[in-house]
Parts: C-alpha cells; sequence; structure tokens
C-alpha cells in the first residue's frame, strides 16, 4: 500500500477502504507518513468529505493508535465532556466540578487551544503550579479520592490525534465533519468514560458556522460512540458571540470562579447548567429537567466551588489564588475600547474576537508558540447591548505594547450597528441524544 494512492483516492472523490486509513493512521503516528503527505490527505478530506463508515474507521483507528484507558474500577457513572470549541468556552471549569460534586465521576482529559478558540489545559495551566501531565496511576488516585481530574493529552493517549490536531490547526484543515468527529470521539472514547456529554458550538465564533452543520456533526459523534457502547447526548449551542465577557486564561479562569460563586454572566451561567444537568441526566438516568435544582443547589451551596478548589490542590495547584483571584499577576498594558457610534450591536463575529485575544498574547500563532496567561479580552458590551459614543465595549490585557491597536482595530470593524434592537437568538438549540 503507498500512502500516494490513498491522498489520489481522496483527491477524486472515491472512498477509502478500513486498511486504507488503518495504513494512514498507523503510518502517521509511527513517523513512517510524513507530515506533508499527512496534510495533503486532510485537505483531500475537506473537500471530498468522508462517508459514516469512513469516519468511524478514522474514529476507531486514532483511538487504538496508543492506550485505550479502562475506568471501570471508577464505577459506572464516570462522565465526559467536550466543546467542539468556541470564543470565552471555559465551561468545562465550571461543569466538571458540578457534576462530581453530585457523584458523578469526572476523569477528563482536556486539549490546548485550537485555531481562534481557547482549550481548557492552558486555562488550567495558567493557575500557579496546576499540572495538567500527570502519571496513570496518579491520575486514578485522585479520581477516587477526589471524583474529578482534568488532565491533558498527555502520556500515550490517541498519539495520532496529538499529531493531526497540531497538524490541522496550522494547514487549513481543522473545519472538517469527518476530521472533527474523528479528533473528538477518539479522545473520548481512549480516555475511558461511559458518559459522554458533546457541547457542538454553532455560529461565527465555532467550527460549525450553522445549526444545520453543527446537528449533522452532532449525529456522526453520537453515532460513533453509541456504537463504541458509550451512553452519549450532544447539545447545540449558540457560538455566534463570545460566550461570557472574559477570553484568555486567567481572564476565563476568574469568570470560572465567578459562576462557581453563584455570580456571572447569564449566557454563560444557563450554558453550563444546561451542560451540567445532561451529565447528570446521563449518569444518573433521570430527565435533565429533574437535574437542574440539584445543579443550582451544587452552586448555591459552595459545593461546586470547594470542589473546583479540591481539584486544583490535588493537581498541584496554588488555592490561594482560586479564593482570591486579585493574587493572579496581571498585564503590563491595560486599554479601554471605546464605542465610536451610538446604537445597538447588532452582530460582531466572534472568530474576529478570539483572532485579536491570540493578537494580544492570548493564544498561538504558531505550534511552538508560547502562551501569555494574563493577556485577553474582556467584553463588556456584546450584540445587542446598546452603547452611547465613548462607552467602553472591551477592555485589552496584554504585555505587547504594539499590538494594542491592531486588536483595537479588529474589535471596531467587526462590530455592527443599529438603530434597532436585534431580535435575542436561540442560545440552546437541541439536544440530541
Ligand atoms: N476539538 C477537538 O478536539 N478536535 C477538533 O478537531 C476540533 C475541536
Amino acid at each position: 500500500m503507498r500512502m500516494y494512492d490513498i491522498i489520489k483516492k481522496k483527491r477524486d472523490g472515491e472512498e477509502l477502504s478500513t486498511e486504507e486509513i488503518n495504513f494512514f493512521i498507523e503510518g502517521y503516528t509511527k513517523g513512517e507518513i510524513p507530515d506533508y503527505q499527512a496534510s495533503a490527505l486532510c485537505m483531500a478530506i475537506f473537500y471530498k468529505g468522508m462517508n459514516p463508515r469512513e469516519t468511524t474507521d478514522l474514529t476507531l483507528a486514532m483511538a487504538k493508535s496508543g492506550d485505550m484507558l479502562d475506568l471501570s474500577v471508577l464505577g459506572d457513572k464516570t462522565v465526559d465532556k467536550h466543546s467542539t470549541g468556541g470564543v470565552g468556552d471555559k465551561v468545562t471549569l465550571i461543569v466538571a466540578p458540578i457534576a462530581a460534586t453530585l457523584g458523578c465521576t469526572v476523569a477528563k482529559m482536556s486539549g490546548r487551544g485550537l485555531g481562534h478558540t481557547g482549550g481548557t489545559v492552558d486555562k488550567l495551566e495558567s493557575i500557579p503550579g496546576f499540572k495538567v501531565e500527570i502519571p496513570s496511576d496518579v491520575f486514578f488516585s485522585i479520581v477516587k479520592q477526589t471524583g474529578i481530574a482534568v488532565i491533558g493529552q498527555s502520556g500515550n493517549l490517541t498519539p495520532a490525534d496529538k499529531k493531526l490536531y497540531a497538524l490541522r490547526d496550522v494547514t487549513a484543515t481543522v473545519e472538517s465533519l469527518p476530521l472533527i468527529a474523528s479528533s473528538i470521539i477518539s479522545k473520548k472514547l481512549s480516555a475511558g468514560s461511559q458518559h459522554i456529554v458533546l457541547d457542538v458550538t454553532c455560529g461565527s465564533g465555532a467550527f460549525m458556522k450553522t445549526p444545520e452543520a453543527a446537528r449533522e456533526l452532532a449525529k456522526a459523534m453520537v453515532e460513533i460512540g453509541n456504537m463504541a457502547g458509550r451512553h452519549m447526548t450532544a447539545v447545540i449551542t449558540n457560538m455566534d458571540t463570545p460566550l461570557g465577557i472574559n477570553i484568555g486564561n486567567i481572564l476565563e479562569v476568574k469568570e470560572a470562579i465567578d459562576v462557581l460563586r453563584g455570580n456571572g454572566p447569564e449566557d454563560l451561567v444557563t450554558v453550563c447548567k444546561t451542560i451540567a444537568s445532561l451529565m447528570y441526566a446521563s449518569c444518573f438516568g433521570v430527565s435533565a429537567e429533574d437535574a437542574m435544582p440539584k445543579i443550582e443547589e451544587a452552586i448555591s451551596s459552595g459545593a461546586a466551588f470547594k470542589k473546583f478548589k479540591e481539584m486544583v490542590a490535588a493537581q498541584g495547584g496554588d488555592v490561594r489564588f482560586i479564593d482570591d483571584p486579585s493574587l493572579f499577576e496581571s498585564s503590563k498594558y491595560v486599554y479601554e475600547v471605546k464605542a465610536e457610534h451610538a446604537g445597538y450591536i447588532s452582530h460582531m463575529n466572534a472568530e474576529t474576537i478570539g483572532i485579536a485575544s491570540v493578537v494580544l498574547g492570548a493564544g498561538r500563532e504558531k505550534k511552538e508558540d508560547s502562551i501569555d496567561y494574563k493577556a485577553g479580552i474582556s467584553l463588556l458590551k456584546k450584540t445587542g447591548s446598546y452603547v452611547n459614543v465613548g462607552d467602553t465595549i472591551a477592555i485589552l490585557y496584554t504585555d505587547l505594547e504594539d499590538k494594542i491597536i491592531d486588536a483595537e482595530k479588529m474589535i471596531l470593524g467587526t462590530i455592527e450597528m443599529s438603530e434597532t434592537k436585534p431580535v435575542d437568538e436561540k442560545l440552546i438549540y437541541e439536544i440530541i441524544k
């Protein structure tokens, strides 16, 4: 078998066999197939797609490319949650401790930032001392003791995705249904949880731009997960505007702490409560509506906040920063972006805002870039807000003085105004089981 023939076949829109898909994943994982051939195949898949059988084969080959964790010793309420990516998406930091407080076992593997979207692992690493790479015996003992641990794609879990994810990030091949579905579900299968809740985002800040595209992706992922024997739920959420107020690692940790303390912006709180209720509902076999009062109680009693601190301490993080977020270091420059016109904000492109935060230092432009955890944006006015000339729309945090004007231009350039209030968009579109 030759990689050249596999690329050519997909380029010409033909179906790949199970053996060809396995050949690609095995060869690429071992380093026998070079990045340039893997990127050519990803681009061919991007344009020609894959049928459900090919997508399932790709997912299973990727899941089996490394170790497959067996979490059965942790009981039958192991639950994982994954977002297809967004701007200001700090949901995992909030729902994981809520679910763990209520008796679910959250043994979770998360990713780093991808493209214009942030990643949970980067956010957690912004807490001084927090370790996302821990040996699997330590991971198991933390989960047994506390009911929760969130780690990176460490050890030998889905090495094929680790390589492909980084490659797709820099070859403009992220927004492809079979590539996203296989990337996410392979990780979820190898991480071992019985219950999986997928947050499939849609809109300008998501990889899927419309509810229809998100629905197609959600259905594909639910089907593959079910076939592999997992309890799957997907929720389609709106990511047309960044979620919550803060974008950037430390800023998002601070906002998550706010929500766990019973505060926080309404859109973020609603999405978090919905996802936490679906995690609980899947584990305990109840409806999401019946689960909701328990979620509210976990937050209002302070139990979820306490669980978050327990997780931070168990993974080496300094909990003083969680008790007093003002201890986090702040950026050299804090700059207010002011409205130039009065009126309602009728639209903003969340991807552009995500890229503006990367420009300020909050994300990576190249694979090897390091992140400035302090950098980011507080978006004080969002779609639907009324602004007067001179009102502060956003606050920029950065150590890079020369990037401030670029980021300001991007933000002001993406904001559309109107004289009338735009119709409120749905926040939760649909739940698929
Ligand atoms: N999240 C992932 O884990 N993989 C993708 O391809 C996109 C979002």
